[in-house]
């Protein structure tokens, strides 16, 4: 039987949580944090973040609105069950979200949309758990920078063979990496005014911590794991080598996010 795109993801970020919820999730939290300073929730009585996922921005809501019931909501069990259990935490898929209508008074998702297979359904159901004048807010990936350190990554992923990444690229990639795109689907799902702002992305991890990040997180993560384990171990070694030969500024991974909130 095939398998749904939703089980695909929830499997992907199940087996990732742990990891996910160190280095990785502080470096996004950055973005979710500085987005949500745009909009006013000192109000605010029901706000939640939707693709919560270890829930690291649910206490920075918390101090924006201090009146409000704060709810983590994410796809994956084993990401929310990391989220602060002072918070209120529902399983639940942006698709067809478990809130009653016009309930919410601000809905954030941090790096979600592009995960989602159907954005526009995902974008209707946001507006209507939305209580009329209620905000929301969002980031996405846009524009990536030459990185040189990941380009190593990959052709010696190449070269030794690896299967392709078997998780497929989410269509909605292209509308939410767009800010005309992403201001045309959330025009269609009735949130007006829309604001788009592109924002610089910069990390800079060590060679170890990139070396760490990438055998568990992303596409190349997954490829690898697909290897006999001998010749992981070898491509491993072969990646630990040439890597060991690039500059510092060579792992920097730097591009462009959007900032999106509407109403
Ligand atoms: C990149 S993480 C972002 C987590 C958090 N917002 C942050 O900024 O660190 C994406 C999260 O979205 C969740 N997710 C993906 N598809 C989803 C869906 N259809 N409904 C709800 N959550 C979803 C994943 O399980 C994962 O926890």
């Amino acid at each position: 039987m095939t398998k749904t795109l939703a089980t695909v993801i929830r499997e992907n970020y199940s087996a990732i949580a742990t990891t996910y919820d160190g280095k990785w999730a502080d470096v996004l939290a950055v973005h979710g944090r500085a987005v949500t300073d745009r909009l006013d929730l000192a109000a605010a009585r029901r706000v939640a973040e939707i693709g919560c996922g270890p829930g690291r921005l649910l206490s920075y809501l918390e101090r924006l609105a201090p009146q409000a019931r704060i709810i983590g909501t994410d796809l994956t069990e084993a990401m929310l069950r990391r989220a602060p259990a002072r918070f209120a935490r529902v399983a639940g898929d942006a698709e067809a979200l478990p809130f009653a209508e016009d309930s919410l008074d601000a809905i954030v998702m941090p790096f979600v949309l592009f995960h989602l297979p159907d954005l526009p359904t995902a974008l209707s159901e946001v507006r209507r758990i939305l209580a009329p004048g209620g905000c929301f807010a969002a980031v996405t990936w846009s524009g990536h920078d030459p990185h040189p350190a990941y380009d190593v990554w990959v052709r010696v992923i190449d070269e030794h063979e690896a299967p392709p990444d078997p998780s497929p690229q989410m269509p909605s990639g292209a509308v939410t990496s767009d800010p005309v795109e992403l201001e045309l689907a959330l025009r269609a799902a009735n949130f007006d005014p829309v604001d788009i702002t592109v924002e610089r992305f910069r990390h800079r991890p060590t060679a170890g911590e990139f070396l760490a990040h990438s055998q568990v997180i992303g596409s190349m993560a997954r490829r690898i794991a697909l290897l006999p384990a001998d010749r992981r171990a070898s491509c491993l070694a072969a990646a630990e080598r040439e890597l060991a030969g690039l500059e510092p500024e060579a792992f920097t991974e730097s591009g462009t996010v959007l900032y999106t909130t509407a109403r």
